[in-house]
């Protein structure tokens, strides 16, 4: 019998913040690479910047994933994916007409009016942090909480049932999730989500859901199931991505104090800064992906009708032949041009907010905690290898204590 030559992924890491070390020599040697899913399908693997770049501004490739080929990489998200009608998962000209409709919404003008607001929720998180006992664990006081909090204040959506999303995400971002509990934790949630969307109609307030319900679901531009879609997508993309990206920048942060030293005496800095952690962390580790609608001529391969493609982001920002040095992390590099957040028509709608939570919760952090450290060993972490979004499952931070007064001072 012929021997299956072909690379076996998702790969492991070795190091927690660099990719799996295949995608350096991928990226050298073979940066069109078949590669073997749990299913035994083989689609392309693209590590190389501007091939990743390319696919994804190419029309000739889906985001559709009931199409035949669409890479499914893991078993228990290829229901969900399948059931996924909501834009992100659309080829033009409907992904644009619906995209349209809340594309305003997350403007920079948009989204820097809601800075204060932001600041507040992440003030708020922080003085919940000092008062309580240390150590704290990070993910669940201060990276979770944050952009849950966000998105539902913008859309509308109650903040005491975030439980309800969380629980849908984390399953949905779950590479062992079996299907049955996937397509459990979707039926919860758009049940929730039909029933919200029902009290904006006869209740409409000063919110991005509203505003869907009053302008474009009561004219008729929009039927329920398509509202109930960007609902879920809107209150979703952000999710596990932001928590994730939030946890890992302070983590890389610690771990590298010069560059933080910089940040801090430089806080011009901090715009930047985001941009190279996106980079660096690369969170949506299992890659965009794609299939092929037409032959295909990428950067002179041809990638052929009905082949997936895997769109390796971890690798594409790591590659030399854009980033000099790639593998350190460098604040003061200009980094804009990474793709943490895609590419093309499909590119992250939520970047701006993402960003802007970043830059303040980053800020914000390290200015009011004095000495915030890792509260275990840092072999003691448990990086996220096995999720579609990368990152630490908890993330225990400790910190110099205020000197209190002395108990005989007068005064
Ligand atoms: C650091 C945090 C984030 C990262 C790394 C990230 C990454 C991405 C990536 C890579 C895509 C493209 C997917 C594709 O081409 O198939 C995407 C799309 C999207 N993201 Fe984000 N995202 C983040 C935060 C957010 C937030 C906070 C929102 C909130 C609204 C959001 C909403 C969306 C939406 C709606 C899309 C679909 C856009 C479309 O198909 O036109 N994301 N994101």
């Amino acid at each position: 019998m012929e021997k299956d030559e072909s690379l076996a992924y998702p790969m492991s890491r070795e190091c927690p913040f660099d990719p799996p070390p295949q995608y350096g020599e991928l990226r050298r040697d073979a940066p069109f690479k078949k590669v073997r899913l749990w299913d035994g399908s083989q689609p392309w693997l693209l590590t190389r910047h501007k091939d990743v770049k390319e696919v994804l501004s190419q029309s000739n490739f889906s985001a559709e994933p009931l199409r035949e080929g669409y890479p499914h990489i893991f078993e228990g998200r290829m229901a969900a994916d399948k059931a996924d009608q909501s834009f992100i998962r659309l080829d033009a000209p409907e992904h644009g007409r619906l995209r349209r409709m809340v594309v305003r919404e997350f403007t920079v003008k948009n989204v820097e009016r809601e800075r204060p607001h932001i600041q507040e929720i992440v003030d708020r998180l922080i003085d919940n942090m000092l008062a309580g006992p240390q150590p704290v664990e990070f993910v669940e006081e201060f990276a979770r909480p944050l952009p849950t909090e966000v998105i539902a204040y913008l859309l509308g959506v109650p903040y005491e049932d975030h439980e309800i999303f969380h629980r849908a995400t984390r399953v949905q971002f779950g590479s062992t999730s079996t299907p049955e509990e996937v397509g459990a934790s979707l039926k919860e949630l758009l049940a929730y989500l039909d029933d919200l969307i029902s009290k904006k109609e006869t209740d409409p307030q000063d919110d991005i859901l509203s505003r869907l319900v009053t302008e474009q679901l009561v004219p008729g531009h929009l039927d329920r199931s398509a509202m109930v879609d960007i609902t879920r997508l809107l209150l979703s993309a952000g999710h596990q991505t932001s928590i994730n990206m939030t946890a890992l920048s302070v983590l890389t942060l610690l771990q590298n104090p010069g560059e933080l030293a910089k940040i801090e005496s430089n806080p011009e800095l901090i715009r930047g800064a985001v941009q190279e952690l996106l980079r660096y962390s690369s969170v949506i580790q299992a890659g965009v992906r794609r299939v092929a609608r037409e032959d295909a001529e990428v950067n002179g391969h041809l990638v052929k009708k009905g082949e997936g493609v895997i769109c390796a982001l971890p690798s594409a920002n790591r590659d030399e032949d854009i980033f000099a040095d790639p593998d350190r992390f460098d604040v003061t590099r200009n980094a804009s041009v990474h793709l943490a957040f895609g590419y093309g028509i499909h590119q992250c709608l939520g970047q701006i907010l993402a960003r802007i939570e970043l830059e303040i919760a980053i800020t914000t952090l390290f200015a009011r905690i004095p000495g915030l450290r890792l509260a275990v060993p840092f072999d003691e972490l448990r990086f996220r290898e096995d999720m579609f979004v990368y990152g630490v499952y908890e993330l225990p931070l400790t910190w110099n204590k205020p000197n209190l007064p002395s108990m005989n001072q007068e005064g």
